[in-house]
């Protein structure tokens, strides 16, 4: 063996964990704007913990590929990615605290997704219900290459940029466990590396953060139309930017309890969308519980029900379509911060593939051989 196949850790230093404030990261693929659904399913919880964290978010456009691929899929990113931020914001996440990221843009994390993809096994991966789910979804009858290593990038983007936290609903819990398990894995295998280093290196730091999953087991909310869950494709959803006399139609046109044929009928509260969006955004509890009472006693009609819903519905919209306005007339203000936000993402994980390839002992055969074909030069 030479010196150069032996030498584990090259002349570039492994900084390690980023120092300072932990960071958090989670996003979304860029499917349209964001409805109500969004909001308690995650929005909400980014909203309450973004300030605790130098919070990255991303635009998870490769990820999207994995399921939508069309040239009129790709045709959309742009447009969509641009509301989905503004919808954050208007939302109520905090720019200064944000920074909002297109995946493609960091084409590094494609590296590191195939340097990690040597840390899993395909059926590990395959045990991951939610990918046969999307796949099905999506329509394959079998599973994409891409959608199996739809974890091995998601696990990528989490440690690219050293997040300590993901908060994540249920249904992305087992693909940050993929990404814990490689960056244990990660760090022990390098472990030898550096023991071996440590002779005559200084003491190195572990590349990887071994990131914590911040379960977010808020409510799925049901669509209007009753439906378990609120989604674009379902077409049953109420966007944050829907104007307040949509808002009111689409709540007159709510499902309710079926059994309900006049108001005189006693009716159920109980997972009835109606009463599931009073308890999530009516900001009047005491008026929720008096009409709660009177439906089940029979005592109230729909209309009056889905009236003081689409009321409170509006009250809660209101201040988010104000802020909204506000910031698309600052034309090109949202599409500043991608930039900004994907240049500052890619500076930080480029710092990682170098710590990361620099562990593995990678920068070294190559370091060699110019150093080799520099002394034959001589
Ligand atoms: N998988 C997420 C989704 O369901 C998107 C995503 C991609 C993500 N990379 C991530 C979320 C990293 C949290 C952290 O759309």
């Amino acid at each position: 063996m030479t010196a150069t196949a032996i030498a584990p850790v090259a002349s570039t230093p492994v900084t390690g964990p980023a120092p300072g404030v932990p960071r958090m990261l989670t996003g979304d693929r860029p499917t349209g704007r964001l409805h109500l659904g969004h909001y308690a399913g995650s929005l909400a919880n980014r909203i309450r913990l973004h300030r605790r964290y130098e919070s990255f978010f991303i635009i998870a456009d490769l990820h999207m590929l994995t399921t939508k691929n069309s040239p009129e899929d790709i045709a959309q990113i742009g447009r969509h990615a641009a509301d989905m931020v503004l919808d954050s914001l208007a939302a109520g996440l905090d720019p200064a605290h944000s920074v909002f990221y297109l995946q493609s843009g960091v084409p590094e994390v494609a590296e590191l997704s195939l340097l990690l993809s040597s840390l899993v096994t395909v059926p590990r991966l395959q045990r991951i219900p939610s990918l046969k789910e999307m796949g099905q979804h999506a329509g394959q009858r079998e599973m994409p290459l891409a959608l199996l290593g739809y974890p091995v990038l998601q696990a990528a983007d989490i440690l690219a940029v050293q997040a300590a936290a993901v908060p994540v609903g249920r249904d992305n819990a087992a693909h940050v466990e993929v990404a814990r398990e490689m960056a244990r894995r990660f760090n022990r295998r390098v472990e030898v590396a550096r023991e071996m280093a440590r002779r005559f290196n200084r003491r190195y730091g572990p590349v990887f953060t071994v990131p914590a999953l911040v379960p977010a087991d808020v409510p799925v909310l049901p669509g209007t139309d009753g439906n378990a869950k609120m989604s674009k494709s379902l077409g049953n959803a109420i966007y944050l930017s829907d104007p307040p006399d949509e808002v009111a139609a689409k709540v007159r046109r709510m499902y309710t309890d079926p059994a309900r044929t006049r108001a005189g009928v006693p009716g159920t509260v109980e997972a009835n969308p109606v009463f599931v969006y009073h308890d999530a955004f009516n900001d009047r509890p005491a008026e929720v519980a008096g009409l709660k009472e009177r439906y089940r006693a029979g005592k109230v009609g729909d209309a009056e029900v889905k009236e003081k819903l689409t009321a409170a519905l509006n009250r809660f919209l209101d201040p988010i379509r104000e802020r909204r306005a506000a910031l698309a007339a600052d034309h090109g203000l949202v599409e500043e911060l991608i930039v900004t936000g994907t240049e500052r993402t890619r500076h930080e994980v480029k710092r990682t593939v170098a710590d990361m390839r620099a562990a593995m002992g990678l920068t070294a055969a190559l370091a060699g051989f110019r150093a080799a074909a520099r002394a034959r030069g001589r």
